[in-house]
C-alpha cells in the first residue's frame, strides 16, 4: 500500500471509525486527545442534574469522567458509527444500567431527539465532518435549551495543516472561523480559548499538540 492509500484509510477511520482496524483508532484518538478532552469538559463544567448530549464519542472512553462528577447528572452520546455505539455501550456498560448513560446511533444532520433536550451539549473533533456547518449548528440549536451551552473542542487549522491525511475529507477551522460559524448561526456570548499541550510522542515522532475550545450561547 502506497503512503497515499495509508493516509486515505486513516481519514476514513477518523471520519468513522469501522472494522479491526476501527478499534485501534478509537484507542489511539483516546491516547493523543486526553487533553482535548480535558480541556473541553472544563469548559463544559458539567453540574449536577445537567441533561448532557456529545456529539461524535468515539469510543466513549471519558464519559465516566464527565459522569463521576455528580450521581444525578444525565448523559446521552451519539454517533453514527455502529462500531463506536457498540464500543461505547461495552465500556460504559455499568453507567448505563445505572441509567446515568446512553448511547444513539444517529448523524448529527438529524438528531433524534425532541426540541429543548438538552441544557449542555459538546462534541470534539467532529467539526471538521460536518457537511453543512449552518444546517448543523441549527439542528444542534433545536434540541439545545434556552440558555444552554455549546463547547466544541477541536485541532486549529495552522495546526491540522501539516496532517498528511488532512486533503482527504478534512474541513479545517482557525479559531475565528468557528467563533464565525457560532453568531452566523445565532448563538451568543461567543468565546474561545486556545490550550497548548503537553508534548505527545507519537511512535517516536514527539508532536507539539494543541486545541481550540469554543463556547457559546442559545438565547
Ligand atoms: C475523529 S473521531 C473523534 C472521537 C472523539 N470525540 C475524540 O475526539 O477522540 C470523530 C467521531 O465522530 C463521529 N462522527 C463523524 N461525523 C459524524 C456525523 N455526521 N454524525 C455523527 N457522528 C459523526 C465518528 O464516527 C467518530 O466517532
Amino acid at each position: 500500500m502506497t503512503d497515499e492509500q495509508q493516509f486515505q484509510q486513516i481519514a476514513a477511520q477518523l471520519r468513522k471509525p469501522h472494522g479491526e482496524d476501527g478499534l485501534k483508532t478509537a484507542e489511539w484518538m483516546n491516547k493523543g486527545n486526553l487533553h482535548m478532552h480535558r480541556d473541553t469538559i472544563s469548559v463544559l463544567n458539567a453540574e449536577a442534574a445537567d441533561n448532557i448530549l456529545e456529539i461524535g464519542m468515539g469510543n466513549g472512553f471519558y464519559v465516566n469522567e464527565i459522569l463521576s462528577k455528580h450521581r444525578s447528572i444525565n448523559y446521552t452520546g451519539c454517533d453514527y458509527s455502529e462500531l463506536m455505539i457498540e464500543e461505547s455501550e461495552k465500556i460504559n456498560a455499568e453507567l448505563i444500567s445505572n441509567g446515568q448513560a446512553k448511547f444513539i446511533l444517529s448523524n448529527v444532520d438529524s438528531l433524534p431527539f425532541t426540541d429543548d433536550s438538552f441544557n449542555k451539549i459538546f462534541t470534539i473533533n467532529t467539526i471538521y465532518f460536518w457537511d453543512n456547518e449552518i444546517k448543523v449548528l441549527n439542528e444542534i440549536k433545536r434540541v439545545l435549551q434556552p440558555n444552554g451551552k455549546l463547547v466544541i473542542g477541536f485541532r486549529p487549522e495552522h495546526y491540522t495543516v501539516k496532517y498528511p491525511f488532512i486533503k482527504y475529507g478534512f474541513k479545517q477551522f482557525s479559531k475565528e472561523d468557528a467563533l464565525k460559524l457560532l453568531s452566523d448561526s445565532g448563538f451568543a456570548d461567543a468565546d474561545a480559548f486556545e490550550n497548548r499541550e503537553p508534548d505527545f510522542d507519537m511512535n517516536g515522532e514527539v508532536m507539539k499538540m494543541e486545541n481550540v475550545v469554543v463556547v457559546a450561547i442559545k438565547k
